[in-house]
C-alpha cells in the first residue's frame, strides 16, 4: 500500500485550531506507575509542534484492553500526569470520559496552545465496535483530525477509522510518518543479505509474517518458544515446554518451503531450560537433552552465538519477539545477546514489537539501531503487506 499521499502536519495551518489527535499512550503500568513511557516521549514531537504553532490539542488513546465500560486501574490519570511533566507547558486537562457533557466542556474552552486528554476510549463500547455515533462525536472534538498513534493502526476503531470520515482536513502525525517511512523501506530493495529474527511464544501469532518474509529474506531465525514447536517437528523430545501440538504439520511446511525457496532456516542449537519458569536458575543442554519434566525457557550461548554471527553479516536486520522468558533474569540472556547484536549489526536495523523493544531499551542500545517501532501487531501486519486502516481512514 503506498500511503505517500496522505498529507502530514505540516502541510496543515494549524494556528487557533482545534486538532484532535489519536496517540498510541498504551503503557504498561504497574501498580498505578508507568513502567516505561516511550510510547509518550514518542509522541511529544507532534504535540509540541502543535502547540507551539497555536494549536489547542484534544489527545485520545485507549489503555489497556477495559470491556467498554470504566475500570479505575485503566484510568489515563497516571498518563496525564506524566505527560504534564514532558510537556513545556506542563498542564493537561483530563476528561472524565471520551465523550459526553463533561468531555465537550473540557475540549470547548480549550485556549490556544492547551493541551487536553480525553479519558479512556475504550471505557466506551463504541470505539473497537467503530461505532459510528461514537466516532461523529469525537470529530466534533477537532477541526483537524491527526492520527499520530502508529501501534493501534492495525485497529480500525472509532478513534482510528470511523472518526476520519467525519472531519475533512486530516494528516498523519510526526511518529507515524517516521515509522511507516522506516518499515516501508523493508517492503522494498533491501541491502542484503536480510536477516529476520523471529521470537515469541506462538507460531500461530507469526503464521502470516513468516510466509510473507520468506519470500524476500535470506535468513530466517527462530527463537523463543516457538522454536520449540519446529524442534519438535524435527523431532526432538522436549520434556514439558510449551509446544503447539496442532502447528506440528504447519512448522513441518514451513521448514520444507524454506528450503525449496533456499532461505535459510536458523533453529537453536541448544536451550536453557528447568523445571518452571520460576526456577532461580536455568541450565545449559543440547536440543537432543531435553530431559522429561525440564522446558526450554531461553536459547543457550551456542546458539546466540551462530545467530549472532549471521545478524552482524546482514544488510537488513529485522527483529520482533523474544528469544526466551525475558522478563524473567535467568531467562533473559539470548534476547539482550540479540539485541546487542543486532545493535552493533552494519546493517538496517529494525525491531518492534514489546518484549524485544523492552530488551533494547533495558540493553541501552536503542540510538544503535536505526528505527525502534512503537508498534508491535502494527508493524507486523505492515510487513505482512496488510493495510493499515488507521493509515487508509487518512488517505485524500
Ligand atoms: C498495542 O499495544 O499493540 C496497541 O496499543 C494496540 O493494543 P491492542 O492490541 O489492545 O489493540
Amino acid at each position: 500500500m503506498d500511503y505517500s499521499s496522505i498529507k502530514r502536519i505540516k502541510d496543515i495551518d494549524v494556528a487557533s485550531r482545534r486538532v484532535l489527535v489519536r496517540v498510541d499512550f498504551n503503557v504498561p503500568i504497574k501498580d498505578g506507575k508507568i513502567t516505561d513511557d516511550t510510547r509518550i516521549r514518542a509522541a511529544l514531537p507532534t504535540i509540541n509542534d502543535l502547540v507551539t504553532r497555536g494549536a489547542s490539542v484534544v489527545l485520545m488513546s485507549h489503555l489497556g484492553r477495559p470491556k467498554g465500560k470504566p475500570e479505575q486501574k485503566y484510568s489515563m490519570e497516571p498518563v496525564a500526569s506524566r505527560l504534564a511533566e514532558l510537556l513545556d507547558n506542563g498542564e493537561v486537562l483530563l476528561t472524565d470520559s471520551c465523550s459526553g457533557d463533561g468531555a465537550r466542556r473540557v475540549v470547548f474552552d480549550l485556549r490556544d496552545g492547551q493541551v487536553a486528554l480525553l479519558e479512556n476510549l475504550r471505557f466506551h463500547a463504541g470505539e473497537e465496535a467503530n461505532d459510528e455515533k461514537l466516532s461523529r462525536e469525537l470529530a466534533t472534538f477537532g477541526e483537524i483530525y491527526v492520527n499520530d498513534a502508529f501501534g493501534t493502526a492495525h485497529r480500525a476503531h472509532a478513534s482510528t477509522a470511523g472518526v476520519a470520515a467525519f472531519i475533512r482536513q486530516k494528516a498523519m502525525g510526526f511518529l507515524m510518518e517516521k515509522e511507516v517511512m522506516a518499515l516501508s523501506k523493508l517492503l522494498g530493495e533491501v541491502t542484503r543479505p536480510y536477516v529476520a529474527v523471529l521470537g515469541g511464544a506462538k507460531v500461530s501469532d507469526k503464521i502470516e509474517i513468516i510466509e510473507n518474509l520468506m519470500s524476500r529474506v535470506d535468513a530466517l531465525v527462530i527463537g523463543g518458544a516457538m522454536a520449540n514447536t519446529f524442534l519438535a517437528a524435527k523431532g526432538m523430545a522436549m520434556g514439558s515446554s510449551l509446544v503447539e501440538t496442532d502447528k506440528l504439520p504447519l512448522a513441518r511446511d514451513i521448514m520444507a518451503r524454506a528450503e525449496a525457496r533456499k532461505v535459510r532456516l536458523l533453529l537453536p542449537s541448544d536451550l536453557v531450560v528447568a523445571a518452571s519458569p520460576e526456577a532461580e536458575r536455568g541450565e545449559v543442554v543440547s536440543i537432543d537433552k531435553v530431559a522429561p519434566g525440564k522446558m526450554a525457557l531461553d536459547i543457550g550461548p551456542a546458539s546466540s552465538e551462530s545467530f549472532r554471527e549471521l545478524i552482524m553479516r546482514a544488510g537488513t536486520v529485522f527483529w520482533n519477539g523474544p528469544m526466551g522468558m525475558f522478563e524473567k533474569a535467568p531467562f533473559a540472556e539470548g534476547t539482550l545477546s540479540m539485541a546487542k547484536a543486532a545493535a552493533t549489526s552494519a546493517g538496517y536495523t529494525v525491531v518492534g514489537g514489546g518484549d524485544s523493544v523492552a530488551a533494547v531499551n533495558q540493553s541501552g542500545l536503542d540510538h544503535r539501531f536505526d528505527h525502534v517501532s512503537t508498534g508491535g501487531g502494527a508493524s507486523l501486519e505492515m510487513l505482512e503487506g496488510k493495510i493499515l486502516p488507521g493509515l487508509a481512514a487518512l488517505m485524500p
